[in-house]
């Protein structure tokens, strides 16, 4: 039996509500009864991660040590989410029993889960890390899931890799092989953004016939970033009216674009292939929500419909059928723009910034 005198230090980042902050993943392999203890304020997910690190590691390949290993994701007062520590956490492992030497790691940052075979899967918050990793102006490699590669190089001023096996990723930083990289993105984008054709007309306002008046409130509303109120007997056009208002909306500028994007790469919900989103957001959920998915919270602070709408349409169809607490807590994001959720683990602010669009009969 060897000694292991390696204390492993890599690189990660984790998110806080919008935002983020670097990780430093430190891993001690030492002698003693075997075991993996995660300290550093890790949530269940986090710590769920031994299981997927020791299986990843033996079926990738390597040696999981029969040691005590602990693993501290340091700075420890910042509440860890998510399974994105695997990879960092699997890395350490390998550098901590000498399995791995590698001198690129003090320049890389990396996120990822790990399945049970090593292959590594996509996880959430992929674009605001990587637009912190920018504004750090540290020369660092962001190494991210194959999947988030193309969500991740839409930030410029960063290198980033995209891996899809622990095995990949670990021949890249010994120098042994590449991982896929990619640049241009962005412009191909950006240019895309711009040209007008490949904007998609989905539901349009021409479809509705007359409603003069209704039109040219909906005019002014869209004009002036104005809430509105839509109140008529049923089947008189108001969701549909309503449905119709972001194809009046000017078109999302590229920071306003990025926003958003960023929003939806927290809560999971950007497309893979097309990472960003062009349009602006229309939000319609239906009126029996909870006040936590209207506004935003959970175990897990995920941003709720308010911020999913931002800088597009909240649309609320038969208004006083929500719950009282769900209409009572809209007040606040509504004149603030922004909503900031607090919870034991830590406060967490998302922007709230939509236009509110209220549907209802004239007799509930
Ligand atoms: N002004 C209009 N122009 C075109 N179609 C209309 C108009 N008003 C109502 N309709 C038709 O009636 C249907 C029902 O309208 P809807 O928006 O569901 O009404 P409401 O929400 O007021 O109950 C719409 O899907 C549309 O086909
Ligand atoms: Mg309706």
């Amino acid at each position: 039996m060897g000694e292991y005198p390696v204390l492993a230090i890599v690189h990660s980042c984790c998110y806080m509500g919008m935002e983020t902050h670097f990780v430093r993943v430190e891993v001690d392999v030492s002698p003693g009864l075997p075991c993996f203890n995660i300290v550093g304020l890790p949530n269940p997910a986090v710590r769920e991660s031994t299981e997927r690190v020791r299986s990843a590691i033996k079926n990738s390949g390597f040696d999981f040590p029969l040691r005590r290993i602990t693993v501290n994701l340091a700075p420890a007062d910042i509440r860890k989410e998510g399974a994105l520590f695997d990879l960092p956490i699997a890395i350490g492992i390998l550098i901590a029993t000498k399995q791995l030497t590698s001198e690129k790691l003090e320049h890389v940052v990396t996120v990822g889960e790990l399945s049970l075979d090593g292959s590594i899967c996509p996880v959430p918050g992929i674009l605001l890390m990587a637009a912190n990793i920018a504004k750090s102006n540290s020369e660092k490699v962001f190494v991210v899931p194959k999947d988030n590669l193309e969500e991740a190089s839409l930030i410029s001023g960063i290198k980033v890799f995209g891996g899809h096996h622990l095995q990949e990723v670990i021949g890249y930083l010994q120098g042994k092989g590449d991982l896929q990289h990619q640049t241009g993105n962005l412009e191909k984008l950006r240019k895309k953004l711009f040209d007008n054709d490949e904007v998609d007309v989905g539901l349009d306002f021409s479809d509705i016939k007359g409603q003069k008046q209704a039109k040219r409130a909906l005019e002014i509303a869209a004009a002036g970033g104005h809430n509105i109120l839509l109140v008529g007997p049923p089947g008189t056009g108001k969701t549909m009216l309503a449905k119709r208002l972001p194809s009046i909306l000017p078109p999302l500028t590229w920071d306003e674009c990025l926003e958003v994007s960023k929003i939806y790469s927290l809560a999971g919900l950007l497309p893979k292939n097309n990472p960003i989103i062009f349009s602006r957001p229309f939000r319609s959920p239906h009126h029996t929500a909870s006040p936590g998915s209207i506004i935003g919270g959970g175990k897990n602070p995920r941003p709720g419909e308010i911020s999913l709408a931002t800088h597009g349409v909240l649309f609320l169809d038969e208004l006083p059928e929500f719950h009282r607490d769900v209409l009572e807590a809209l007040r606040q994001p509504l004149e603030e723009k922004i909503v900031t959720i607090t919870r034991t683990s830590g406060s967490f602010s998302y922007p709230a910034n939509f236009i509110l669009v209220g549907a209802m009969n004239p007799c509930p």
